[in-house]
């Protein structure tokens, strides 16, 4: 090789990585590639032939020198230490009387008693936690299911608004609460650049936040300009104010933005005029807001007020009214889902409502059509509010067309060819029409194993509601212990997963590794996956507590027929009750359940539930209260014997291990003292939970 030779591929080499960089930069930070992936292929390609050829030519800048260029193939799982909560939502003004009504009722306040309340705007954006430890951000994650969330450090730390280091002497540990969001104004600018590099566009601003923020490759956040509110916390070492307001002051010292809409009310009427200040303002904001927040200001009432499930007691969100539009109805199809029921989706002719491209909507039931008489072919209107599936409301009568029918709803699935019934009880009949198939019907048993996987049960990455479909229809998952044989009948399949469109060695590798990794599950996600009616996610978690192990659960739940001991037990479990009683008792006394069940169990160990507060005196116990409580609420009581870790029942059985009795306990004291069960008064209770707090 001559000297001018090397010369000419030094030439070429340099060349080649300018070239490569400069797609890179538009790829990765610009989202505006200007050559497809193959030509981009063909160009490392080269580049990697002629360090092959020419060793002499790498030098510590070559791009394939660089390292932690290679984004992570997925987030890592972060658990929160306290979990993130969600809102209880309400809609018109009365409902923000009765909020305030409710929280003086529960302290157990007078009328005239003073109640000062928060009112901030409710950003449309995306909530992300960040810790600091000694003022220094060392980790931030998204909600998630609000137990667990995703990994973003690297992402967030490219947000300028987010400081890496705090001022003014922080607590040691801090977890800011927040939204993440981006402005109309960016928003419209990253959607033109989109649309120049043919990329889909996104249908609002918290889509694109989110779908900018959880970007496996930094450099891509980077290049997109988000902000953000700080409003609530998680983990705090030692609490530096008393009230939300003060919270957001030191939040705003510390070095974050907060929302300068924000301001202290004392009555119900001050609230709604600050709701609708803040409504005028909406559009002149320059980003999203989707309504109010209220919370109540003093932490020790908030602490007091406590949640239920997965909302806070003490704070909730005022929408604003709904976004509306009329389009034509284009037809009426019939989607069965999980559990049978027949529910009528509208066909639309694509509109666009408050921003968004909508093209189906829910017609709830049989009934509900049937009372606005919507036809095929109608123009009908319809409404759509925050996240959830647009509705419609009515019929433009004057458009229908004159040959429109009233719409038949079908007797029949029409997946299975069952027969579709309403079942009739003490309260009537039933609004939903279900298909009689059970198993037998491929729509309930595909919504099943798509339920099965979902975020909040099994939760197995690559394996989706299409997967599933998609497996389904080749008979290689048609029930859930299936999932655990797939990479075992795989190794000997004729045609292997690998060679099927659509998948390459890694996404088998890793969908058998997600897999594998879900051969161990909570107790509660397992409750949940198994779809018994009446049983989602809250109610799964409280059997989860109460049983602590599958092994006891199931045990209570076979011997729970009608009126018996067992049945009286999942009855009286706080927050469940008769009918989800009756609904897990008939899902184990199915044969076929049962049978499934087994199948499963012998791929999958069932974690016990971690017990909670396990330093508190009463945890795991089950607590009855009784008489009438002179320094709380029995809400309250509840409430916090919940907190402490307690089970809190309605009636004293043998299981009880706790009653607290106040003045003019009747009948369930008597019980307690026949049965030997230790009673305490309220003022013996309250020792227990300061105690128990520590
Ligand atoms: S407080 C326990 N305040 O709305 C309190 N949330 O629908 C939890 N959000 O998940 C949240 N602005 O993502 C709160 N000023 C604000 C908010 C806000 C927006 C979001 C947040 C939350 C969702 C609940």
């Amino acid at each position: 090789m001559t000297a001018d030779d090397l010369a000419t591929a030094r030439a070429e080499y340099a060349r080649l990585g300018a070239e490569i960089a400069r797609h890179d930069e538009l790829y990765y930070r610009e989202d505006a590639p200007v050559i497809s992936d193959a030509e981009y292929d063909d160009l490392r390609r080269r580049y990697e032939a002629l360090e092959k050829a020419h060793p002499e030519l790498v030098t510590e800048k070559s791009l394939s020198k660089r390292i932690g260029a290679a984004p992570a193939e997925k987030f890592a799982k972060v658990r929160h230490k306290v979990p993130v909560l969600s809102l209880g939502n309400v809609f018109a003004d009365a409902d923000v009387e009765d909020f305030v009504a409710r929280v003086r009722r529960f302290l157990g306040l007078s009328a005239d008693a003073p109640l000062a309340m928060t009112a901030e705007p409710k950003i449309d954006g995306l909530s992300c936690s960040l810790r600091y430890e000694h003022g220094h951000l060392v980790q931030a994650a998204t909600r998630g299911d609000g137990y667990e969330g995703e990994d973003v450090t690297a992402n967030v730390k490219t947000i300028g608004e987010i400081p890496h280091v705090l001022k003014h002497a922080p607590p040691a540990v801090l977890e800011v609460r927040g939204e993440v969001y981006m402005t109309l104004a960016d928003f419209a600018a990253l959607n033109e650049r989109q649309a120049k590099a043919g990329k889909p566009l996104f249908a609002n601003p918290r889509n694109s936040a989110a779908g900018s923020l959880r970007q496996l490759d930094p450099a891509i956040t980077a290049s997109r300009p988000l902000h953000f509110f700080a409003y609530a916390w998680g983990e705090v070492s030692h609490m530096p104010a008393a009230t939300q307001m003060g919270m957001l002051e030191k939040f705003k010292s510390y070095g974050f933005p907060v929302n300068k809409l924000t301001t202290l009310c004392h009555s119900a009427e001050e609230l709604l005029r600050h709701y609708h200040d803040i409504e005028n303002h909406r559009a002149t904001l320059g980003y999203d807001i989707d309504g109010v927040v209220y919370k109540v200001n003093d932490l020790a009432l908030q602490e007091r007020l406590g949640f239920v499930s997965r909302a806070p007691r003490w704070a909730v969100a005022h929408k604003f009214p709904a976004h509306q539009a009329t389009t034509v109805l284009r037809d009426i199809e019939i989607q069965v889902g999980r559990t049978g029921a027949l529910t009528p989706v509208a066909r639309l002719e694509p509109v666009t409502v408050g921003g968004v491209v909508v093209s189906n909507a829910t017609l709830h039931n049989e009934d509900e059509i049937a009372r606005k008489d919507i036809r095929i072919g109608d123009t009908v209107r319809l409404q759509r509010a925050g996240d959830v599936i647009p509705q419609i409301l009515g019929v433009v009568l004057e458009k229908r067309p004159k040959n429109a029918k009233p719409y038949r709803f079908p007797h029949v699935c029409p997946v299975c060819g069952s027969a579709a019934i309403r079942e009739k009880s003490d309260g009537g009949t039933d609004v939903v029409r279900r298909c009689t198939g059970g198993l037998i019907c491929q729509a309930q048993a595909q919504e099943r194993l798509k339920h099965f996987v979902s975020r909040l049960a099994f939760d197995i990455e690559g394996l989706g509601e299409k997967q599933i479909e998609q497996f389904y229809a080749e008979g290689l998952i048609t029930k859930p212990d299936d999932i655990f044989t797939l990479a075992a009948r795989d190794a000997h399949a004729k045609t292997k997963l690998v060679e099927r469109e659509g998948y390459g060695e890694t996404s088998v590798r890793n969908l058998f590794a997600a897999i594998e990794a879900r051969r161990e599950i909570p107790l509660n996600r397992f409750i949940f996956a198994l779809g018994i009616r009446h049983v989602g996610e809250t109610n799964a978690r409280r059997l989860a507590r109460h049983f602590v192990t599958f092994e006891a659960l199931r045990k209570t739940a076979r011997a729970a027929s009608e009126g018996s001991e067992a049945r009286a037990e999942i009855d009286n479990i706080e927050g469940l009750g008769a009918v989800v009683a009756e609904a897990v008792a008939d899902f184990f006394a199915e044969k076929h359940n049962e049978d499934e069940l087994d199948a499963l169990l012998k791929y999958v160990t069932v974690e016990p539930m971690e017990a909670v507060a396990s330093s508190s005196p009463v945890a795991g116990k089950t607590v009855v209260f009784t008489g009438s409580l002179e320094r709380m609420t029995r809400d309250e009581a509840k409430a916090q014997a919940e907190r402490l870790g307690a089970k809190v029942a309605s009636s004293v059985s043998k299981n009880t291990d706790l009653v607290v009795a106040g003045p003019g306990a009747g009948s369930k004291l008597d019980k307690a003292k026949e049965l030997g069960v230790e009673t305490i008064d309220e003022e013996a209770w309250l020792k227990l939970a300061a105690e128990a707090r520590g």
